[in-house]
């Protein structure tokens, strides 16, 4: 597929599953797709490096953003852990059974001052200067570009915020550090999700203000 025709076909495609799938894609399958992924969210631009904090263990990557990637099996096995917790996780249970692969994307912001020994929360409200809105349009390009490669290659997908998975007691399953601030929990399904599914729900917003003359202005001097 070109890459204008994946830009014109993404589309929201939330997958609801009423049990735990069977995956289509073999072990081997999944990482081929999964580093495939990875490597598009690699190429988008960024304009300024994470800060130093941020490069602990094998993360040591300058970029602004961090993936953290669950297979078919590994949604299973957390969608059992987050049915156990308060508050119950709703429809994110759903998509975790249908799931093929799970993209948690976090970004990286610049923090000033004493930050706290143990978060219980993500540092939000987060300062609002240039690099933290440079930070965030970097790793929303990354999330955008795993959107268009999973497009691409046949795999329905969707951008959540999260949900419960931004809840201390999730990330602590994840072990997702709180001082990192989660944009997309990106989802791929199964090729044939659409099919199989119990539910499909679109993209709320889908639709709307897509006129050209809505949202551009010609500048005339
Ligand atoms: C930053 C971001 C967060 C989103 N979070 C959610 C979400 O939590 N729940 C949801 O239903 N859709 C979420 N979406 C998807 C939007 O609802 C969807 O993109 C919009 O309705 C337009 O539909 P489309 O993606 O099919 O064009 C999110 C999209 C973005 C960009």
């Amino acid at each position: 597929m070109h890459t204008i025709d994946a830009i014109r076909t993404r589309k929201t495609v939330k997958v609801l599953a009423d049990d735990a799938w069977k995956p289509c894609l073999t072990e081997d399958e999944q990482k081929e797709l999964c580093d495939h992924l990875l490597t598009l969210a690699a190429q988008a631009p960024y304009h300024y490096k994470s800060a130093e904090r941020y490069k602990t263990g094998a993360q040591t990557s300058s970029l602004p953003f961090r993936c953290y990637t669950l297979d078919g099996a590994t949604c299973n096995a957390l969608a059992t852990k987050l049915e156990a917790l308060d508050p119950p996780p709703g429809k994110i249970l759903n998509m975790l059974w249908a799931a093929e692969l799970l993209v948690i994307t976090t970004w990286l912001p610049d923090v000033f001052g004493v930050q706290p020994e143990e978060r219980i929360m993500e540092p939000v409200p987060f300062v609002g200067n240039l690099r933290n809105m440079e930070h965030i349009a970097a790793t929303s390009a990354a999330i955008q570009n795993m959107l268009l490669g999973a497009t691409a290659e046949g795999y329905p997908n969707y951008w959540s915020s999260g949900g419960v998975l931004r809840y201390e007691s999730a990330r602590k399953i994840l072990q997702i550090s709180l001082t990192e601030i989660m944009l997309g929990a990106v989802f791929i399904f199964p090729k044939d999700a659409v099919e199989r599914a119990e539910e499909i729900k679109p993209g709320k917003l889908r639709e709307e203000g897509k006129v050209l003359g809505s949202f551009s202005k010609k500048v005339s001097l």
